[in-house]
């Protein structure tokens, strides 16, 4: 699909992480080189976030918004077969290369995680950390997602918490312990005028918007995690350690497909 055919959001982020991409790419050797899965923006552990299935033998397993690709390859290594799909050529410069010197076999799509070009219920497993989770429209993706898969599969995803978002400044500076932003009217969030790290548009709901998003779409909750950093854990990403380990900065849905 041309980029004038997108969404103005899929335009912009697409834009801004081939500009970003570079970034990251250390960040996505270091996962990759990890047989143990991380999470988030401080890294917590597999052990006890619980995100992936011990055994993804036989799976068909769908990344959205996979970026570097170091997600998939923990699905690949466990066993599933993965599709990632990012709207990023950069990105997956980076994914591809990563699994070609990794030897870890993926399919990589470049596309919009808004519309995967697979059929219906074709997944077992379907998840996204950062990816389709923040910056996609969950009145899209989610649905997309429950349609990709089959009866009973799971849907994942880790993202920015509600509240970490309500707290982050309109220049967007680090957090802080103080509500900038109307809970209620949570949705869209445009930061091409951000006086820090400029561009990109992302999204999120009230936990009441996310629950009724996930019933009316067809899936049931497994989990709800609000993560909680150690104490003395690092600034990362305009969120400080400190704030990170009084408020819950990222969440995790676990959802099943009800039919
Ligand atoms: C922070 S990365 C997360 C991926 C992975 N966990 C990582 O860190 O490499 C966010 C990714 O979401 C991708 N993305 C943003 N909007 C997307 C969309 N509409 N469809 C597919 N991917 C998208 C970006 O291109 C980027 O690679």
């Amino acid at each position: 699909m041309s980029d004038s055919a997108l969404p103005e959001h899929v335009r912009e982020n697409r834009a801004y992480w081939d500009r970003t991409a570079y970034d990251w790419v250390a960040a996505g050797e270091r996962a990759w080189r990890s047989p143990q899965p991380y999470w988030g923006c401080w890294g917590l552990p597999e052990s006890q976030l619980g995100l992936l299935p011990t055994d993804m033998s036989g799976m068909e397993a769908v990344e959205l918004g996979c970026g570097t690709g170091y997600v998939s390859s923990w699905m690949a290594r466990r066993g599933a077969r993965v599709v990632g799909i990012d709207s990023s050529e950069r990105q997956l410069a980076t994914a591809r290369r990563l699994a070609t010197e990794h030897g870890v076999e993926l399919t990589l799509h470049h596309g919009n995680a808004e519309a995967v070009p697979y059929p219906d219920r074709f997944f077992d497993f379907a998840i996204s950390e950062y990816g389709a989770a923040i910056w996609c429209d969950p009145r899209v993706w989610v649905p997309e997602a429950h349609r990709l898969l089959k009866s009973g599969g799971e849907l994942v995803f880790l993202g920015n918490s509600p509240l970490a978002m309500i707290c982050t400044p309109p220049s967007g500076a680090f957090r802080e312990p103080r509500l900038h932003h109307s809970y209620f009217e949570l949705h869209r969030f445009d930061w091409r005028q951000a006086e820090v790290d400029p561009g990109g548009i992302e999204f999120n709901l009230p936990v009441s918007g996310w629950l009724r998003l996930f019933r009316e779409t067809g899936f049931e909750v497994l989990d709800y995690l609000e993560l909680q950093v150690p104490e003395g854990s690092p600034d990362r990403h305009g969120t400080p350690g400190s704030w990170a380990h009084c408020w819950p900065a990222e969440h995790v849905w676990k959802l099943r497909r009800r039919s």
